[in-house]
């Protein structure tokens, strides 16, 4: 039975992927330390073997990657905010925790690793869509450290034995991705609208963002394990956006929008549009991106009233 090690794997595209691998019958080992990640998601996993350490922790890491085939590497600080309020943390964990994780891949026989990086590295866009190619300039201390993720696991498949995808994800959403202070525009809004809280628009709402479903992000995971001899980055985009007016648009007609919609200040970090251009990923990953906005949306809305009835 072949060995998954998915660092990260109590978050949520973390824990997404280890239940599909193990739906498959896969062996998997998760690696977390549980700052962003929930016991809940862990929950649903339970067949996995979890290791709860920090990837900034060696022996656990290399006990954790030791004879796995892929190495799904997911755990990191995530997001923008906070990375400024914390640059150091962020760093840290990011940097020389994908560093730990390259060592203990190459030392314990992995095959491939598979590096979740973030549309955050190209910074403000020069072209829409976006290709690989774009220049590389991120705004924030998280697309700078995950550039350098990625940077580092391609210069490892160029120096030693092992093969590294890094797939470059623009907005996700979908079941497990779970409101917090750092969260995502999508769970932000759905719970307040939830909880009948009011939601802030930053800056016009005009601008653009390209949402992918989990599923399609776990697809491209499982998509990028087998490739043989492909190594380099992948945008992992739906390759269509919407702009956070049409967004509260499409959400008022799943929950009703009774509550007020104020406006804030356009937030620092933050991209005006983002579009990707999948076609990289279409042909040499077969990357086939499969939930439109109109079906994630409304099963994501029916996963967050679930979990606010269970919590
Ligand atoms: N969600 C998105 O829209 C998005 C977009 C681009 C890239 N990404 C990347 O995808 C990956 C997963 O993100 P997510 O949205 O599932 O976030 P998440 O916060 O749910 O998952 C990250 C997981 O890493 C764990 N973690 C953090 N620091 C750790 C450490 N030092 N040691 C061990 N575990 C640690 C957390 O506990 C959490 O379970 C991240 O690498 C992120 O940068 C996400």
């Amino acid at each position: 039975m072949p060995k998954y090690t998915v660092t990260g794997g109590a978050g949520f595209i973390g824990s997404t992927i280890a239940k599909s691998l193990l739906s498959r019958g896969d062996q998997v080992t998760v690696i977390d330390d549980l700052s962003s990640g929930y016991a809940s998601n862990l929950e649903q996993i339970p067949d996995a073997e979890v290791i709860e350490a920090s990837v900034l922790d060696v022996g656990a890491v290399e006990k954790a990657v030791a004879g796995s085939d892929t190495v799904f590497h997911l755990a990191a600080s995530v997001g923008n905010k906070r990375s400024i309020d914390d640059p150091i943390s962020d760093a840290s964990t990011n940097l020389l925790g994908t560093i730990n994780v390259l060592e203990a891949a190459r030392s314990g026989g992995v095959r491939k690793i598979v590096v979740s990086s973030s549309a955050g590295i190209f910074g403000e866009l020069k072209t829409l869509p976006i290709d690989e190619s774009h220049q590389l300039e991120p705004d924030s201390p998280y697309g700078v450290s995950k550039l350098a993720a990625e940077k580092i696991s391609l210069a490892y498949s160029k120096l030693y034995d092992i093969e590294a995808i890094a797939l470059r994800y623009f907005n996700v959403y979908g079941p497990n991705q779970r409101f917090d202070a750092y969260g995502n525009v999508i769970p932000i809004f759905v719970f307040k609208l939830l909880n009948g809280e009011p939601i802030t628009i930053f800056g016009d709402g005009e601008q653009t963002r390209d949402f992918v479903s989990v599923h399609d992000v776990v697809q491209a995971n499982l998509a990028a394990s087998p490739s043989i001899g492909v190594s380099g980055a992948f945008n992992i985009a739906s390759g269509t956006r919407i702009s956070i007016n049409r967004l509260v648009a499409m959400l008022d007609e799943l929950i009703p929008l009774d509550c007020e919609i104020k406006s804030g200040d356009p937030r620092p970090g933050d991209v005006r549009d983002s579009l990707g251009d999948i076609s990289k990923a279409r042909e040499l990953l077969r990357f086939n991106p499969q939930v439109a906005l109109e079906d994630g949306l409304p099963e994501y809305v029916a996963w967050a009233q679930e979990e606010i009835k269970r919590t």
